[in-house]
């Protein structure tokens, strides 16, 4: 019999030469401040967690398959977003919606267009379906060039132009006249991935397929809900778009739990608009922190900030880093030389807001003392 070096020789060539998504370290020590993955740093509404109990309790049958379409959700958020029924697709995470429109949209060989920086799991989605990545670097601010975009996608027949807005790892939200006028002008699907988009001032999560057939919006419960651990993400989209996509959905795709959990997260919309608001505060008052300490931070609509070291020189970036991490606390360092210069900084509680800058303040303080 082969051995399994000679099965895995067999293994297709798109699937051995492609990289997997490096997410943010998942460390478990309470102790650690953890501010690397954008996750919200309060729990989930009194309601969710009621929602939860019902089913440890046994109220809710486990034994029985979970409602295959999640129709509870989908028509609890097409309300949400003044949506025509049929709008809405959900997912485990926004990551699995993500997965079937690449499965969906394009067949191998096609092409996608994206700006560079952006959510770093597009091209590994593309490349485990043979769909080729076409990256549009953003501009000396770090801002989305949208008519190379379009010129680019157009010159090269994509078939989709997809980006985060606000991005990732940036925070910028960019204006909704050139986001309106790229979804106008291009003949192909534009993907809107709105996961932050609960902490800035614009979202375009109500007009996907109603105002535009072509356009596609993603949101997701793990950052502005607070519920990550559970994976719920959900896409919106001309009803006639969602119908085929369904076809190639797993049945089951989300849990009892987690259907239960969004159900109850999405009526309590106090909680949220309160949850936003804390973020924001304390996202404004990070920004001032790290100004002062001489940081040049993007102006962020999300729940983080991307932030320029005051030297300007990777090398401090990827030292605070260190110096952070050996403090037990987790920010995010990017190493791609547009985005070396920069530390990522996940929106925290004021006390871990006060501790981070604490932390760069006495490293700061170090490196003048050591000249
Ligand atoms: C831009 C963007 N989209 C999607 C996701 C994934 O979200 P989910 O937890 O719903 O899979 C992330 C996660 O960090 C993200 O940054």
């Amino acid at each position: 019999m082969d051995s399994i070096d000679a099965f895995l020789n067999r293994l297709p060539v798109r699937l051995r030469s492609m990289h997997g998504y490096v997410p943010g370290l998942q460390k478990n020590d309470t102790e650690i401040i953890k501010l690397n993955s954008n996750e919200n740093p309060y729990p989930p509404s009194d309601a969710v967690l009621k929602a939860l109990g019902s089913l440890a309790s046994g109220a809710m049958p486990l034994q029985k398959y979970p409602p295959p379409r999640s129709s509870g959700l989908r028509s609890a958020l097409e309300s949400r977003y003044s949506l025509p029924p049929g709008s809405v697709l959900c997912g485990n995470g926004s990551d699995e919606v993500l997965a079937l429109l690449f499965r969906s949209l394009m067949d191998p060989g096609d092409s996608f267009v994206m700006p560079d920086p952006t959510y770093s799991l597009y091209p590994i989605l593309a490349d485990a379906v043979g769909v080729q990545s076409i990256a549009v670097p953003v501009d000396e601010a770090l801002h989305i060039r949208f008519d190379a975009l379009l010129t680019e996608a157009n010159a090269r027949g994509s078939k989709m132009i997809i980006m985060a807005m606000p991005n990732a790892p940036t925070g910028l939200y960019e204006s909704t006249e050139q986001i309106e006028t790229l979804i106008r002008s291009f003949a192909g699907w534009v993907v809107l991935d709105e996961a932050y988009a609960p902490f800035a001032e614009n979202s375009f999560m109500h007009r996907a397929g109603t105002d535009f057939p072509n356009l596609i919006c993603i949101s997701t419960f793990s950052k502005a809900w607070s519920l990550a651990g559970m994976r719920i993400g959900w896409m919106a989209a001309h009803p006639e778009l969602v119908q085929q996509i369904d076809k190639l959905r797993d049945s089951y795709n989300l849990s009892r739990a987690a259907q239960m959990a969004a159900e109850a997260a999405i009526a309590d919309i106090a909680w949220q608009e309160e949850n936003a608001r804390r973020i924001k505060e304390s996202r404004e008052w990070l920004q001032k922190e790290l100004s002062r300490l001489g940081f040049e931070c993007l102006q962020s609509s999300a729940n983080f900030v991307f932030a320029r070291v005051p030297s300007g020189d990777p090398n401090q970036a990827r030292s605070i880093f260190e110096f952070l991490e050996e403090k037990k606390i987790l920010i995010r360092y990017f190493s791609a030389p547009r985005t070396a210069p920069y530390l990522r900084i996940s929106i925290g509680t004021p006390d871990q807001m006060a501790a981070v800058v604490r932390g760069i303040d006495e490293f700061l303080k170090a490196a003048k003392s050591r000249l």
